[in-house]
């Protein structure tokens, strides 16, 4: 059976939480964007360490409230939180830092985008420049579709603006460094599933899946991402004057030409942490406060399960285009092999824990093999109903059948 795996001696509060870590956490309804209430918060509850969990409050500047009243944080500053904020800084950052990635024009005008389309030819990728939840990218054979999507980015905002890039071909691999600024150390690679249905159709979503060790990944990969990207770009950050410290997620296409970054995220990603996580044989807290505290030079070597992690989301109604929120989930209880992690879920006021977001669970299981965490993760998810819930059958099943997933 998984089970949350606690830190002895560690005990979590959660800022806001939700339905689901209220049954192992303490929780308290302060809006995790609000800086001063969080601060407020983590003076009165005296805590020890503050981690960020996603992206909005780090683009919005909470962890610099925090490290300015002296609290230990785990997340990047609002400067270094712009490697995930604005992805047309992260090329930047990636071409001063000599950090491989796709070609990529920045766009401000409509004009600039059909040159760009037609400079880069099918399939066209673009991007909205800003936060999109996974989102803003979509990824076409269809000039007419890429070039909607960029006028809907530019004309989004009076700053909007779109990237378009070359195609990157190849399997996704999702590499998460924990860094304090300095020091890089690599969690187990995972892989996402970015596209709501099997077979990879349907539009990209925030992830509907994962999986862990990759065992097909080339001998040597997480050394080779180490080197060429998630230690340059941390040694450029610092070299800028706003070095990153927290979770640099390297969303990495292994293309024809060599390893490629797609993106960068400030975070840990969701759902690649709930099985990076749940492998982690090591006392998670002590590695978040080394990288708060620029210890992480000394930190002993970490420690992985001999085992294999999936996890399959299970999304709302009408989830990526317009979510519906409401319906009562049923069978929670009665998962035994895995174990349940709830994002879009609330309890109502009859005490029924109902959706409230678009991806509302992952489902996530161990097994000595692909194939056995597999079969307990899916057994998990046939327990659990709610109306309109869908969910993808695939996730991990190229990779237990022993052939490479490439989207
Ligand atoms: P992003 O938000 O940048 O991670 O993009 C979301 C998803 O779109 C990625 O995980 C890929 O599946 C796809 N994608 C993004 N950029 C590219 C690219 N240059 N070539 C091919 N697919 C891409
Ligand atoms: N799974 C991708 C992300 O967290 O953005």
């Amino acid at each position: 059976m998984t089970t949350l795996q606690r830190d002895s001696g560690v005990e979590v509060l959660c800022a806001p939480g939700n339905a689901g870590i209220s049954k192992d956490s303490k929780t308290f309804p302060v809006n995790a964007t609000d800086g001063p209430a969080v601060l407020a918060l983590a003076q009165e509850l005296s805590a020890d360490l503050v981690v960020i969990g996603p992206e909005a409050p780090l683009v919005a500047g909470v962890s610099d409230i925090l490290r300015a009243a002296g609290i230990p944080v785990f997340g990047p500053s609002e400067a270094a939180a712009q490697l995930e904020g604005s992805k047309a800084f992260a090329k930047q950052v990636m071409l001063d830092a000599g950090v491989p990635t796709a070609r990529a024009h920045l766009c401000v005008n409509v004009q600039q985008a059909e040159s760009a389309l037609d400079d880069f030819g099918a399939p066209y990728v673009v991007k909205d420049d800003g936060l999109a939840a996974g989102k803003g990218v979509v990824v076409t054979n269809d000039r007419a579709v890429a070039l909607d999507h960029a006028r809907t980015c530019i004309e989004a905002r009076t700053d909007g603006a779109v990237v378009i890039e070359e195609f990157l071909d190849g399997p996704e691999v999702s590499l998460f460094g924990v860094t304090d600024g300095i020091t890089v150390v690599p969690l187990s690679p995972a892989q996402d599933f970015k596209r709501v249905a099997n077979d990879d159709e349907g539009p990209n979503t925030g992830g509907m899946g994962a999986y862990t060790p990759l065992p097909w990944a080339p001998a040597g990969l997480t050394e080779e991402v180490v080197t060429k990207v998630l230690q340059p770009t941390v040694d450029e950050m610092a070299k800028r004057g706003t070095p990153f410290s927290g979770l640099l997620y390297a969303g990495l296409a292994l293309t024809s030409r060599g390893t490629r970054v797609i993106e960068f995220n400030a975070r840990f990603g969701d759902p690649e942490t709930q099985v990076v996580l749940t492998r982690l044989d090591s006392p998670l807290s002590a590695l978040l406060l080394a990288a708060a505290t620029g210890t992480l030079a000394q930190l002993p070597e970490l420690k992985w399960k001999d085992e294999s992690v999936v996890t399959v989301v299970m999304a709302a109604e009408g989830y990526p285009e317009s979510p519906v929120s409401g319906a009562v989930i049923t069978g929670l209880d009665d998962v035994v092999n895995a174990k349940v992690f709830h994002a879009g879920t609330r309890r109502n006021d009859d005490g029924d824990i109902v959706v409230s977001g678009g991806r509302v669970l992952t489902v996530t299981a161990s097994g000595s093999d692909l194939h056995k965490a597999r079969t307990n993760a899916y057994e998990g998810v046939n327990h659990i109903h709610f109306a309109g819930e869908h969910h993808r059958t695939d996730i991990a099943e190229r990779a237990a059948n022993g052939e490479v997933h490439v989207p």
